[in-house]
């Protein structure tokens, strides 16, 4: 632990509990758009950055020193353990992951091995030791969820429509079973790792899930995702789900055993809690306002926190991540601003 007092205010408002002010983090916080990043992307590769703990902890603790938030989120990829089970992934700059062998049968599937983390990805868990010794915030682990890393596994990268995934999904749903049965086994595994080494709570990442219809995610995606997280229940720590264009689906997520449902700018908070939704909720800043005049940006969010602040359990964050073009200066401004307007 650092040598300041623990701010434990993010791990109070996933369990509900009263907070002295508004926690806040913003996905992505670790990025091509701060400057002391792109000097450490000249040197080294994004997964050499993840496999080397003493740069990696650096880069995770880089955000949390420079902007104040409330919690730190281990820098890692959803790829990351994809490529010991056999994937092989490229990360191309301003693209996303690329994937050489992409899935495209039963085989494909069968091909792909079961993780043993301790083993394959032992610097994740010399990150978090590292990390835990040096923050005074909750660090975050995360892992992706399993449509969203079928969609890179199936499409080869990143995808617009999803056609390919939703296609091997209708077509050959016991291929996609086998594929989702696989993949939870790896979500899970990976998470209990992190937990184990040390992570405070979890973020299952569902970026792409939105693209699937409530009806289909009930069929082909619920019970996985059920699976993991009861799996993850046992440990006690606290779990958040994250999609991007999913308010079709809050009413399935507010079934599922996860503790808090982070959501994206195209619902409110309001519009949430009528929906009857009493877990914690994160959010929902749309990222483009980080881009906004001050006193627009500063409306929004004045707006967003006094509808997340009428009950316990409320996360600030943005609906998706920071992007490059974004300014270090708005974010801490940003944060000192949800701090001293939520400690009135
Ligand atoms: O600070 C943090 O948030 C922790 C690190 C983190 C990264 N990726 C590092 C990264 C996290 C939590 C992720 C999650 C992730 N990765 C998701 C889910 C969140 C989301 O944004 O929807 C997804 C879909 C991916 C896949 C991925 N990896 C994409 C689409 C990209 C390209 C986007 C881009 O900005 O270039 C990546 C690459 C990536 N992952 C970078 C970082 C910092 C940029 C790599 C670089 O330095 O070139």
């Amino acid at each position: 632990m650092g040598q300041n007092a623990f701010n434990d205010t993010f791990l109070k408002a996933c369990r509900k509990e009263a907070v002295p002010y508004t926690p806040v983090w913003y996905m992505r916080q670790a990025g091509r758009y701060q400057p002391e990043y792109r000097e450490i992307r000249k040197k080294y590769s994004f997964f050499e950055i993840n496999e080397n703990p003493e740069v990696c902890a650096e880069v995770t603790r880089l955000p949390v020193e420079q902007l104040g938030v409330d919690a730190a989120i281990l820098f890692a990829d959803i790829m990351t353990p994809l490529q010991p089970i056999g994937v092989e992934v490229d990360m191309v700059s301003g693209k996303g992951p690329m994937i050489r062998n992409p899935i495209r049968s039963l085989a494909d599937v069968e091909r792909l091995h079961s993780i043993h983390p301790e083993q394959s990805l032992p610097f994740i868990g010399e990150t978090i030791q590292l990390l835990r010794e040096q923050l005074s915030v909750p660090l975050i682990g995360f892992a992706g969820a399993p449509f969203t890393l079928s969609s890179y596994l199936i499409e080869g990268g990143p995808s617009k429509d999803y056609h390919k995934t939703k296609g091997f999904m209708y077509a050959r749903p016991k291929e996609w079973q086998a594929l989702m049965d696989k993949l939870a086994d790896v979500t899970v595994e990976y998470l209990l790792y992190q937990i184990r080494s040390g992570a405070q709570a979890v973020q299952v990442f569902d970026s792409w899930v939105g693209s699937v219809g409530a009806e289909d995610y009930e069929q082909y995606i619920a019970p996985t995702m059920t699976k993991i997280f009861t799996a993850l229940k046992q440990t006690g720590i606290p779990t958040i789900y994250f999609g991007s264009g999913t308010a079709h689906l809050l009413n399935i997520w507010n079934g599922l055993p996860v503790d808090v449902l982070s959501i994206d700018w195209r619902i409110s908070i309001d519009e949430v809690r009528a929906l009857g939704i009493e877990k914690s909720v994160q959010g929902n800043l749309d990222p483009s306002m980080l881009l906004a005049p001050w006193e627009l940006l500063k409306n929004k969010v004045t707006a967003i926190l006094d509808q997340g602040c009428k009950q316990p359990g409320y996360i600030f964050n943005l609906g998706h991540g920071v992007f490059p073009e974004a300014s270090v200066e708005t974010l801490q401004r940003l944060t000192q601003f949800i701090h001293d307007y939520t400690k009135k």
